[in-house]
């Protein structure tokens, strides 16, 4: 028992990680400052800014949204912090699950790994499901066309109220309802990004680029337009009518997830020219960029219409609307077209690289896995495996119910990545730091605690979800990983046979 126990908190020791930087088949060194930022930026604004702003800013905060994105912005910060100091430390592939690896061992790496999953794929397949609705709206807007319904919908989906699955019906242009079919334009998205993503990592932050500036330039755009219609009235009371201060903390919880994405960054670390230095400037600068624009569109919105009237699916747009900007109002459905398509691209970007990391470790399939393109030097086999999974998912899947998982999942790595800074302080003190969090324990303390209050604040159906696809890990886990870990092997090569 002490040796089974012991095998499963195995540590990957991090002079051991850093070695096999250089070990095999490698990615390409590509990324600078500038490209990791981007990534960053690319990943993290989207549907949490264009959609989610409207619910949370009428249902918990009021014009105190703004003081919600600044909280948010606090719990993510420390992690960041976190982030940084261990991504420059530890600059392989892996993100939290080698940092996990690292300081919490081998059961917990693989439990992070699988969380992860949720963060990227489970995220991109909520994305891709969601562009179809945007492409449609602007394709309606500029050429007056307009997709089957039948092909924008999985054909079924979950009642979150009542907590059942039901058959989807959409209404036909003739007014009928009928049984929708597969959402298409999820599928033909996934496909492209798939496609940037095998043929190079130069390519995809180029392409991430250019949709991160077009969206940057909405943002602006709409904030600058909106500036000029501001009725500082609208501003009192400051604090949500009926929820005071508490709306703040909640609606924090509910903003959160305009955040995920900035984390990201630490996937590239094979990736980065100088890993050392270049993923906490990455890291902190896309985290400080949303954070500005996300507190400049809040003011803005909550300046311009009374919260109470904001419009729940489309706020921005809406609200250009109602001031008669109807041109301003189809600019943000083209920003929120980059943003989701940034944020599909880099999720699908990270999480072939975190089944890479795996991979290597013998945890996961490495003839798939591991596969490293001889001339692209991408991981071309995961990228198509997590396209395929992602486009299946967004075409067909009930993704109301998956949507919140990314967001618990989400923030139970941020937990543990705050957990393992922590821990290799005190196990590796004289490691070089690059970068090192101030005070810690600190900083790592009150990033478990604002994260995991904002974890709290999902609510038990959500934790419940959350255990079952854990659960799920551990059978794999136990079914093949263990069996196949390259440490295990390893260490039972070192025993000496009697
Ligand atoms: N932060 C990403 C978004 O808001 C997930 O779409």
């Amino acid at each position: 028992m002490g040796w089974f126990s012991s095998s499963l908190f195995r540590r990957k020791d991090v002079a051991q990680l850093i070695g096999e930087m250089n070990d095999g088949d490698r990615l390409n060194r590509r990324l600078g400052p500038l490209a990791l930022t981007g990534l960053g930026v690319g990943a993290t604004i989207g549907t949490g800014l264009y959609v989610q702003t409207g619910f949370v800013a009428r249902e918990f905060a009021g014009p105190s949204l703004v003081l919600s994105f600044l909280l948010a912005a606090v719990g993510c910060g420390f992690a960041a912090l976190c982030y940084s100091e261990l991504a420059s430390m530890v600059p392989v592939a892996g993100s939290a699950y080698t940092y996990a690896y690292a300081t919490l061992g081998e059961l917990l790496a693989w439990v992070i790994g699988w969380d992860l999953i949720l963060e990227y794929a489970i995220g991109s397949s909520v994305v891709a499901a969601g562009w179809s609705n945007y492409l449609d709206a602007l394709l309606r807007h500029v050429l007056a066309v307009s997709i089957d319904p039948r092909l924008q919908s999985a054909p079924w989906d979950f009642d979150v109220q009542r907590g059942v699955f039901f058959l989807r019906s959409v209404t036909l242009p003739d007014g009928q309802t009928a049984q929708a079919w597969c959402n298409l334009p999820a599928v033909f998205i996934t496909a492209a990004v798939t496609v940037i993503l095998v043929i190079g990592i130069r390519e995809s932050a180029g392409f991430n680029a250019a949709m991160v500036l077009l969206n940057i330039a909405v943002i602006l755009t709409v904030v600058g337009i909106g500036a000029s219609y501001l009725e500082p009235r609208n501003w009192r009371p400051f604090l949500h009518e009926e929820k005071g201060w508490s709306g703040v903390a909640e609606g924090a919880g509910r903003i959160f997830f305009a955040y995920i994405g900035f984390d990201s960054i630490s996937t590239h670390a094979e990736e980065a020219r100088r890993p050392q230095r270049d993923l906490a400037i990455g890291i902190m600068g896309a985290l400080t960029i949303c954070t500005v624009l996300y507190v400049a569109v809040a003011a803005v919105l909550t300046g311009m219409i009374p919260y109470g009237q904001i419009d729940i699916n489309a706020p921005l747009a809406a609200a250009l609307h109602a001031k008669g900007l109807t041109f301003a109002g189809g600019l943000v459905t083209l920003g929120i077209l980059a943003g989701m398509t940034s944020s599909l691209l880099v999720g699908n970007l990270s999480q072939p690289r975190i089944l890479l990391a795996m991979a290597r470790d013998g945890l996961l399939p490495q003839g798939l896995f591991a596969a490293v393109h001889p001339r692209f030097k991408t991981p071309w086999k995961a990228t198509i495996v997590v396209g395929v999974v992602v486009a299946a998912a967004a075409a067909l899947a009930p993704l109301g119910f998956l949507a919140d998982l990314v967001s618990i999942g989400t923030l139970f790595a941020f937990i543990v990545v705050s957990v393992a800074v922590w821990i290799l302080r005190i196990t590796d003190p004289d490691m070089p730091r690059p970068f090192r969090a101030p005070m810690v324990p600190l900083v790592a303390t009150l990033s478990m605690l604002v994260n995991g209050y904002m974890m709290f604040h999902l609510g038990p159906e959500n934790w419940l979800r959350l255990l079952v696809w854990l659960v799920l890990g551990l059978v794999i886990y136990f079914g093949y990983s263990r069996r196949h870990s390259a440490l295990r092997s390893r260490a039972l090569e070192a025993v000496p046979r009697l």
